[in-house]
């Protein structure tokens, strides 16, 4: 995930992104500087008038647009390509990506493709306004597209498409509804925790990751119970940025390896697959971060005496948190059945073996770890 090749002697970190937020963050856009953008986003942007606001502070700075608004959640390679001719075709000298996790993936996408079928072209400027609170992919190295023909999941990770400049304004997450909030600000304290137990955490990982993690126990139920919370939306935004720094530079662990599978085969939600799976998690890598949690522990004033107590009160701070917005403690009320996890379990560790995100867990884990953790978690 890093963009710094791995050296053992050499610790490095990578954060080259302008980040702009704000009540009037959006007006950073009169302030650009370009001839023609184009705007990737979703047709829901389109319907609630948000891609307009775009047009229009693009409109105050002089700079022409054309809108792709095809993206799909889970944008697919087909959707990518079509995204790739019309770039190319406009020769716009800015990508402005807006939306979730989708449109700003799709938008990485586009970029990279269009800048390896025509290398003599400059790079187009990364202009990124995320509409959600989670996937920290205004920051981040990577992007994933779908091949849904071969039902295979693509990941990109190239500094090429680390964006130029994200744009946090939190009225436009003010449309996301409870559940999403939900799911998605446990997607952001994932991020945080996993980045902080990294095999590759370094001391500035850790600032960015345990500020976010104090964010989230601070202002993601305020979230959750009242959307028009302008300050915790605000807050959650910048959490999610936060973490977003963190693991693109220390790499994630097998939450997130295991949360991809459960995906994959059983398509639940990320956020939810990760809010899950995190106190199992805790508990599998505690025997070798357990001081690690402790001092996450200590750091949002749980009981922490001892080292146990430290890593009991987290795991509880996580389920405390999951159960007051509504996810489920296991993976088989999630509309799992036993006989397709039975059927699925094999296929699933194998998967998380070879996910990129295990090569950074504390715990080194062999697939009968996995298989047990699973086991566990359902
Ligand atoms: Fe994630």
């Amino acid at each position: 995930m890093a963009l710094a090749q791995e050296n053992d002697s050499v610790t490095q970190f990578s954060g080259r992104t302008e980040i702009c937020y704000g009540d009037n963050a959006i007006n950073t856009l009169e302030t650009l500087k370009g001839n023609h953008a184009f705007i990737v986003t979703d047709p829901f942007m389109v319907k609630i008038g948000f891609a307009d606001r775009v047009i229009s502070g693009l409109e105050r700075a002089g700079i022409s647009q054309s809108v792709f608004d095809k993206v799909e959640p889970d944008p697919s390679l087909e959707t990518v390509q079509k995204g790739t001719v019309q770039l190319l075709a406009d020769g716009a000298d800015m990508i402005i990506a807006l939306g979730g996790g989708s449109s700003i993936d799709a938008a990485k996408a586009m970029m990279f493709f269009a800048c390896k079928a025509d290398p003599t072209r400059k790079k187009p400027r990364l202009v990124v306004i995320p509409t959600t609170s989670g996937t920290g992919s205004e920051v981040t190295a990577v992007t994933v597209v779908t091949d849904t023909e071969a039902q295979l999941k693509i990941p990109i990770i190239d500094p090429l498409i680390v964006p130029d400049v994200a744009v946090l304004d939190a009225r436009f997450t003010r449309s996301v509804p409870p559940s999403v909030t939900a799911s998605t600000g446990m997607d952001v304290l994932t991020h945080a925790l996993e980045a902080f137990v990294s095999t590759r955490a370094n001391a500035f990982t850790d600032l960015y990751a345990v500020h976010a993690i104090q964010y989230v126990f601070r202002y993601l139920l305020r979230c959750y119970r009242n959307g028009d919370d302008m300050e915790a939306r605000q807050n959650m935004l910048l959490a999610s940025c936060m973490a977003g720094m963190a693991f693109n530079n220390s790499g994630l662990g097998v939450t997130h390896s295991v949360a991809h599978t459960l995906g994959g085969i059983f398509h639940i939600p990320h956020g939810t697959a990760n809010a899950v799976m995190l106190p199992y998690a805790i508990r599998f890598n505690s025997f070798d971060v357990r001081d690690r949690y402790r001092t996450i522990a200590k750091k949002l004033e749980l009981p922490c005496d001892t080292v146990e107590q430290g890593n009991e009160s987290l795991i509880e701070a996580v389920r405390w948190l999951n159960s007051q917005m509504g996810i489920p403690g296991r993976i088989r009320d999630l509309g799992v059945s036993e006989e397709d996890f039975s059927n699925a379990i094999e296929a699933m560790a194998g998967h998380a073996m070879e996910d990129a995100c295990t090569t950074t867990n504390p715990r080194r884990p062999s697939k009968r770890d996995i298989r047990q953790l699973l086991r566990q978690a359902y």
